[in-house]
């Protein structure tokens, strides 16, 4: 791997090797030390024009349990302010040293500009409403961890698909292992064109969410919606909040996970998210675990595999 830009342009190979690979590296995360030598003398550089918890945080410590050195950069606090352009800013952290260059920011398609520069690798933390292939790539980690598989499960993604990358990516992941994929939502937030990646679109919750095996929540993202794509949040709430009635019509074992952060009381409710059928917590654990895989593998790693 030379970029991670997207889960679309990955093969299912490429995307079992990054699980796979991350099963030892969550290994290291449950030891007392959590040090490895893997990435000595490599640096990763952090690069958010969009805020984050999670995914900035899990990549810093992903790289330095793996004794990378890190550098981070946010872009309102940068030259960026200034109208330094992407390119410019990349090429930049490449002259300060950094082999790896993990970026977050507003424009869909940022990050395949960004991997024009020559010299050093880009991951992609999420591209606008385009991809997020690393939560895409922990949440295929966490549903065959908790489940054993993901061929033949079958996954809703529950509310706001057209601005999700999240979405987008977990869409492309869970169908090239074989899982089957439900979308439900208000008609204005479902994008045309998923019945032919093989995705099941539906409009009615309860319909969606019976005998299913995975509960993908999304946040209704406020920031990205330029016009009302439903007529008040009450509204929304009422039809597609996910409660405790909407998920004991899923098998009695599904899960419900959420890439955070949740609007709690907006698209899914407390005794839901708080319950023991809740990974939420999981997936940002695991989160660690496939970013530390997907840096060892960017800077050249030895791939050992696990049982998977
Ligand atoms: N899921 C996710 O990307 O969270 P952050 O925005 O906090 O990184």
């Amino acid at each position: 791997m030379r970029h991670l830009l997207g889960l679309r342009e990955l093969a299912p190979e490429t995307i079992e090797l990054i699980l796979s690979t991350a099963g030892p590296m969550k290994e290291i995360l449950g030891r007392e030390i959590k040090k490895v030598p893997a990435l000595r003398g490599k640096t990763v550089a952090t690069l958010f024009y969009e805020p984050s918890t999670r995914t900035r945080m899990s990549f810093e410590l992903a790289a330095k349990y793996l004794s990378a050195d890190t550098v981070g950069m946010a872009a309102a606090t940068s030259s960026v302010t200034k109208g330094e352009s992407l390119l410019d800013t990349i090429r930049t952290v490449k002259a300060l040293g950094a082999d790896i260059v993990v970026l977050r920011h507003p424009s869909p398609g940022a990050a395949h500009l960004a991997a024009r520069v020559e010299g050093c690798s880009i991951v992609n933390a999420g591209d606008g409403t385009h991809e997020h292939p690393t939560q895409a790539l922990l949440d295929l980690f966490t549903i065959r961890e908790i489940k054993g598989r993901i061929a033949g499960l079958t996954v809703v993604i529950v509310g706001d698909i057209l601005h999700s990358r999240v979405a987008r990516s977990n869409i492309w992941g869970l169908t090239r292992l074989g899982a089957r994929v439900r979308v439900v939502g208000p008609a204005t937030l479902i994008p045309p064109g998923l019945e032919q990646v093989g995705v099941e679109v539906f409009h009615d919750l309860r319909e969606a969410v019976r005998g299913s095996d995975v509960i993908y929540v999304l946040r209704i993202q406020r920031e990205r919606q330029r016009q009302a794509f439903f007529p008040s949040l009450r509204e929304y709430t009422r039809l597609y909040a996910v409660t405790a009635e909407i998920l004991d019509l899923a098998k009695p074992d599904a899960i419900v996970m959420h890439p955070g952060p949740m609007n709690r009381g907006v698209e899914i409710w407390d005794e839901v998210c708080d319950s023991p059928r809740a990974v939420i917590t999981t997936q940002v654990t695991n989160g660690v675990a496939v970013r530390m895989a997907v840096l060892y593998l960017l800077a050249g790693g030895e791939v050992k595999r696990d049982h998977h």
